[in-house]
C-alpha cells in the first residue's frame, strides 16, 4: 500500500462537505462520520489477504473466497477515534477493539497519555489505528510508537482529514505505516487545527462547544 491513499470517492467527499459546514448539526455530523467510516474502512481492507473455502450453497458446493488469518485490530485514539470506530465495527464487528487516550495538550500541542488498553499478541494482527483528524502528527506518532512498543508490526492509520504538515511528520517517524484519508487539507493554522478542516472534530460529534 502507498504511504498515503485519498478516498476521493463521490460518497465520500459529498458527506464530507456536509461534515465541514458550520451549521450541521451534532446529530447529523455523527451519521456522516458513520457512513464515511463504512466507506473508509472498505478502502483500508481492500488489500487484506483472502483465501477460499468449501462451501455449500442451497444448490452446489463450492469455494468460496474468504478473509484469511490474522484477526484485525481497531484502535481508536480517544476520545475523537471513536466516531470511526463504531462506523468501522459495523462492517467489521469481529474485530478487536484497543484504546489510546492521548489529549492535546493546547499551549505545546503536544499529545499527554491517559489511557492505553490493546488487545494482547498485537504482534500477529494486523492494527488499524483511527483518529478522524491528523493534524500535527503528534499524537499520531506517539499513538503508532505506542502500538510499536506493545508489539504491532502491521499498521495502518485511518483518518478523516490530513494535513500536509501531518501526513509528512508521519511519514517521517512511521514510513512503513500507510495513512488512508478523505482528504488532504491545505494546511494548520497557528493553533494547529485543519484548514479549511472542519473545526474541532471530538467537540463536533459530541457536543461539547
Ligand atoms: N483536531 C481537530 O479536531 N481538528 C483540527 O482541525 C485539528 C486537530
Amino acid at each position: 500500500m502507498k504511504h498515503l491513499t485519498i478516498v476521493d470517492h463521490p460518497l465520500v467527499q459529498h458527506k464530507l462537505t456536509l461534515m465541514r459546514e458550520k451549521d450541521t448539526s451534532t446529530a447529523s455530523f455523527r451519521q456522516l462520520l458513520r457512513e464515511i467510516s463504512l466507506l473508509l474502512a472498505y478502502e483500508i481492507t481492500r488489500d487484506l489477504p483472502v483465501t477460499s473455502k468449501r462451501i455449500e450453497t442451497p444448490l452446489v458446493e463450492m469455494d468460496a473466497p474468504t478473509i484469511e488469518g490474522k484477526k484485525l485490530v481497531l484502535v481508536s485514539i480517544l476520545r475523537a477515534g471513536n466516531g470511526l470506530l463504531d462506523g468501522i465495527l459495523e462492517l467489521i464487528p469481529a474485530a478487536r477493539v484497543g484504546f489510546v487516550g492521548l489529549y492535546r495538550d493546547e499551549d505545546t500541542l503536544e499529545p499527554v497519555q491517559y489511557y492505553f488498553k490493546v488487545p494482547k499478541n498485537l504482534e500477529d494482527r494486523t492494527v488499524i489505528a483511527v483518529d478522524p483528524m491528523l493534524a500535527t502528527g503528534n499524537s499520531s506518532v506517539a499513538a503508532i510508537d505506542l502500538l510499536k512498543q506493545a508489539g504491532a508490526t502491521d499498521l495502518r492509520f485511518l483518518c478523516l482529514l490530513a494535513a500536509p504538515e501531518g501526513v509528512e511528520r508521519m511519514r517521517q517517524a512511521h514510513p512503513d505505516v500507510p495513512v488512508i484519508t478523505a482528504a488532504l487539507d491545505e494546511r494548520l493554522n497557528e493553533k494547529g487545527y485543519i484548514l479549511p478542516g472542519l473545526g474541532d472534530a471530538g467537540d463536533r460529534m459530541f457536543g461539547t462547544k
